[in-house]
């Protein structure tokens, strides 16, 4: 356990991590918007077990929030943050601010696309959102210069993207997913789950039981039909989509088709706010 430093500009962060290099130490990242919960800290930890050196970004990033969507009451404390990385093997957090990390301003336009997939489900209900989340993971990349970078499955679509980004660009870094970490109730920790009244979060449960009832299932079609009933017939949860997807293409399964294993990606309104979840399943075994 290490009391990390923190650094906003470029400069400094390129100081440390040279003088890492210089001692021949492996870095290890962490991109992260903060408001840090146990799923982000699993993601330290992991990076600390496989990596000499590790940094954590936090920055909410402008270019990856829509109109209209909760970027100005996103939360933000760098001070608690802090704190709860002071419990955790991070070496250093990297806390820019939007001049630093878009010169031209925050309406700067995306310089990566999320192609035909970055349109699909979370993309179709929120435009840009994932050219906006690649542009900043491949700027934090480059200033960071990581050997390996650290992602949760909580994100999967977050994911599979990226992972495309490091192949197709050729970025010389490895990609590491982490398993979701969830509370005692299941439901995936998220810096979201913050917004839920006590109401709402008991609503929210029935994102993670209809998983759990499509864990059960033998085929990709009694999966998402049942999950699909429950969730569709809890009180207060709207459901945006609820997909059995190819974890290799992340295409949808069709119908009648009959998969050996599949990726249920579910998003579900709970009030005001928008909560995500998935799980792999294996049919027929
Ligand atoms: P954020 O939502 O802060 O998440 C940062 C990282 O923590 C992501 O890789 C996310 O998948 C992971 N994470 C969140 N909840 C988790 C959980 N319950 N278990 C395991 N991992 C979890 O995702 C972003 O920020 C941004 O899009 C970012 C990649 C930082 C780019 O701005």
């Amino acid at each position: 356990m290490t009391t990390p430093v923190i650094v906003s500009s470029a400069a400094q962060l390129r100081e440390l991590t040279q003088s890492w290099r210089e001692k021949g130490q492996s870095i290890g990242f962490v991109p992260t918007m903060g408001s840090l919960h146990e799923g982000h800290l699993a993601l330290v930890e992991a990076a600390a077990s496989e990596t000499d050196r590790v940094v954590v970004s936090i920055f909410v990033n402008p270019l990856q929030f829509g109109a209209g969507e909760d970027f100005d009451r996103y939360p933000r404390s760098l001070t608690q943050d802090a704190l709860a990385l002071s419990t955790t093997s991070a070496d250093a957090i990297f806390a820019p601010s939007v001049e630093e990390i878009y010169p031209d301003g925050p309406g700067a336009t995306p310089t990566q696309s999320s192609g035909p997939v970055g349109l699909l489900f979370e993309g179709l209900s929120r435009p840009g959102h994932f050219d906006g989340m690649l542009t900043v993971v491949a700027r934090l990349c480059d200033l960071v210069g990581p050997d390996r970078a650290y992602f949760g499955q909580k994100d999967a679509q977050q994911l599979f993207l990226i992972r495309h980004m490091v192949k197709q660009e050729g970025l010389p870094l490895e990609v590491v997913s982490v398993p979701t970490i969830r509370g005692g109730d299941r439901l995936a920790l998220s810096s979201r789950n913050a917004f839920l009244s006590a109401e709402e979060h008991q609503r929210a449960l029935a994102i993670p039981r209809a998983l759990e009832i499509a864990t059960g299932c033998s085929s990709a079609d009694q999966a998402r039909a049942q999950a699909r009933s429950y969730v569709e017939s809890a009180p207060g949860v709207e459901v945006d989509y609820l997909e059995i997807v190819d974890p290799e293409t992340f295409e949808p399964c069709a119908p009648g088709t009959n998969p050996r294993e599949g990726l249920m990606i579910v998003a579900a309104r709970i009030g005001a706010t928008r909560l995500i979840d998935n799980q792999v399943l294996a049919f027929g075994q």
